[in-house]
């Protein structure tokens, strides 16, 4: 029978046995945040409506088409949070915790959502890993959120992605730029929609998917032209540091990211295997940011990595891990006697550390052996009314076929010695 629910149109989901691999996609992301001192942010899903409306931008996609926007019991108005910037800014403003030891350094990972027409890497619920360090403005911060983002894609084993990288200057830089660009758009025969859109950002111009419009904008003035030699020198100085370090980049001038808040450097991982939606992870500076959300006027630099798009990428270059075992032992307890030391076996075992499991349900041993090959088990047991009296038993490795003697009481150091030789 097919059943009457499904889950709502274009979310992602992670079950077993392929869940494993998000676990692991995530821990691998988290070590090079971890060892550079950045710690745990957990956020609300929804925020005040305004948070995004003023933080995000009202000229991106994001905010004007995007969001799960809905009123509560007492007329608030609420959305699921699109991103994970703005939320950490709000806490941070909120708790006081820019008065502490600067940058103040943190990450988060979770679900964001955003209303977007889904297709394979896009979707209205997926998840992202992501740091931010805030309260100090240094080229060699920078590179420490670059590299971390870089070092935790590598560890994943992928190669086929490249690191882009631009500057969007301070505020100087992006006026004189924008004065030339808006002379530029006015020239362009726009309909009243898309020039209403520039009006209210003309960047976004560059954005645009319709190849109409991107003939249009191909002899656009960029920013990294624009930029005051202060933004200039800090943008060289984020170029050598990289390269010092052996992080590979290119520098694209014509990347423009989806939200509103970013100044200075920015940057994406854009993997070359998955198609449109290409952009593995992305971030940048949003020194303005905390001052627009009623904040002191504290700088911020960060990313978010798409954790759905790189379990995709994984796939394509064929980095996923097909030998993460979860389970060490699978135990099968025959008669009373035997289920109930079976029982008490694996509960020792598990406090011990490893991964243990056992046949539930009265089943014939055949049953039971299979359950243990389906759940990929890498030793099986069987306790039978021989074995609660000898006190000990045939322990198989289900990968080899060898069969090891062990005595039950010492279980987990034979299982440990076993692990460790193999
Ligand atoms: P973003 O570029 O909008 O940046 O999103 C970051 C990553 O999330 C994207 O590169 C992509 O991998 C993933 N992503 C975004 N939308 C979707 C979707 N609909 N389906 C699947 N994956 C998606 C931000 O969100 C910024 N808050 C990053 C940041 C942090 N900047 C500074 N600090």
């Amino acid at each position: 029978m097919s059943s009457k629910f499904q889950a709502p149109k274009g979310v992602s989901e992670y079950f077993p046995p392929d869940s494993i691999h998000f676990d692991y996609v995530v821990d691998r992301l988290s070590r090079p945040a971890l060892a550079a001192g950045y710690r745990l942010m957990e956020l609300p899903i929804f925020e005040d409506t305004e948070l995004f409306t003023r933080g995000v931008g009202e000229s991106t996609d994001v905010v004007t088409k995007e969001m799960y926007t809905f009123e509560d019991r007492a007329g608030r108005s609420l959305t699921l949070r699109p991103e994970g910037t703005a939320g950490v800014m709000r806490s941070v403003i909120e708790h006081g915790l820019d008065r502490g030891q600067l940058p103040l350094k943190v990450f988060y990972r979770g679900p964001f959502f955003r209303a977007e027409r889904p297709q394979a890497g896009r979707y209205r619920q997926f998840y992202q890993f992501g740091i931010e360090a805030i309260g100090v403005i240094d080229p060699y911060l920078d590179v420490e959120v670059i590299s971390i983002a870089d070092q935790g894609i590598r560890s994943l084993g992928m190669r086929d992605f490249t690191l882009q990288i631009t500057s969007l200057g301070d505020n100087a830089s992006r006026d004189a730029h924008r004065k030339e660009l808006v002379a530029f758009i006015a020239k362009l025969p726009l309909d009243d929609e898309t020039r209403q859109r520039a009006s209210r950002n003309p960047l976004r111009l560059f954005d645009d998917k319709r190849e109409s419009i991107r003939e249009m904008m191909e002899p656009a003035p960029r920013l990294l032209d624009f930029l005051t030699s202060e933004s200039a020198k800090h943008f060289d100085q984020v170029q050598r540091i990289l390269k010092e370090n052996a992080i590979a980049f290119e520098v694209n001038p014509k990347m423009v990211r989806g939200l509103d808040y970013y100044t200075g450097t920015t940057f994406e991982f854009v993997h070359h295997k998955l198609g449109a939606q290409s952009g593995i992870g992305g971030g940048g500076r949003y020194d303005g940011l905390m001052e627009v959300l009623g904040g002191s006027a504290l700088s911020g630099i960060g990313f978010g990595l798409g954790i759905d798009r790189i379990i995709l990428a994984m796939q394509e270059e064929k980095v996923l891990p097909t030998n993460i075992g979860y389970l060490d032992l699978y135990v099968i307890g025959l008669g009373e006697a035997g289920r109930t030391r079976a029982f008490s076996l694996v509960a020792d075992v598990r406090r011990q550390g490893f991964v243990a499991d056992l046949a539930f349900g009265e089943r014939a041993l055949k049953g039971a052996m299979k359950g243990a090959d389906r759940l990929g088990a890498r030793f099986v047991l069987v306790i039978g009314e021989d074995e609660v009296t000898s006190g000990s038993g045939e322990l198989k490795d289900l990968s080899s076929g060898q069969t090891h003697s062990v005595t039950l009481a010492s279980l987990a150091s034979s299982l440990a010695s076993l692990s460790r030789n193999t």
